[in-house]
């Protein structure tokens, strides 16, 4: 289904310039009224998350920042939020020229390096926040591992930026919905084209801090990587390093 691309896809944005985190803020403003897809983002974060409990900085006008309410009505759903929000994440960029690349499961990468981040945190089986970071432009201690819009040549506004996210995430989120087997067989099929770490050897390093060596051959339909190492292993979640074939 296709959506108009403007931010009015959002079924509420709250437009701040100034906050600790936009996923906190979203949570402290959810209430059993709160409709899928209510949004808040800020120009600023003093203290953005990022996943696996690290620190997401966001300075004043460098990112955008936004978090997005959904509402899963099956497991099946709320496993496939993170990749789903990178798909359409990848293909929202792709309407202004961005090739992106996905690298499993919540990177955005260009040109192999990191432009943008996805957080989803799940408050209770019916309640994600979909967190979302997209750098604009290069921030005071950006690593050499991220990049830019900026630096990439693309001038985007924020609107613009919103607006096709909202667009693209509520057409995806709408297969989601309606049929999850369907839709999920279908990202299956997108990822084998959108997702940079199929086919690529990687290092991943599991939550225990042990790490693993081997390639990625698929992403299984609970959305979990499977890695030969040569054995299959089914990972959930891990940090994953992309190595040289
Ligand atoms: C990661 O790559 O570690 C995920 C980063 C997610 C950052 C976004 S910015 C908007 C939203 N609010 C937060 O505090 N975090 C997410």
């Amino acid at each position: 289904m296709d959506f108009p691309i403007s931010k009015n896809q959002f079924v509420g944005l709250v437009e701040l310039s100034e906050v600790d985190s936009t996923n906190k803020e979203l949570l402290r403003r959810l209430d059993a009224d709160t409709p899928e897809f209510f949004a808040v983002t800020a120009d600023e974060q003093t203290a953005g998350l990022g996943r696996l409990g690290r620190n997401w900085v966001t300075e004043s006008g460098k990112a955008l920042a936004v978090s997005i309410l959904l509402k899963p009505v099956s497991t099946r759903q709320t496993d496939w939020i993170t990749i789903m929000a990178g798909l359409a994440l990848g293909s929202a960029l792709e309407k202004f020229g961005v090739k992106s690349s996905l690298k499993w499961p919540n990177d955005i990468l260009v040109e192999g390096k990191k432009l943008s981040g996805i957080l989803a945190e799940l408050v209770n089986p019916s309640t994600v926040v979909l967190g979302i970071g997209i750098n604009i432009k290069p921030q005071k201690h950006s690593p050499d591992t991220a990049t830019s819009l900026q630096e990439l040549g693309v001038a985007i506004g924020k609107d613009q930026l919103l607006g096709a996210i909202a667009s693209e995430l509520r057409s995806y989120w709408s297969e989601l919905l309606a049929n999850p087997e369907v839709a999920i067989a279908r990202f299956q099929a997108e990822l084998s084209t959108r997702c940079g770490t199929l086919g690529t050897k990687v290092r991943a390093e599991l939550p225990g801090g042990k790490n693993l060596y081997g390639v990625a051959v698929a992403i299984d339909d609970t959305g979990r990587l499977i890695i030969e190492t040569p054995e299959p292993v089914a990972l959930a979640a891990a940090d994953v390093w992309h190595l040289r074939n």
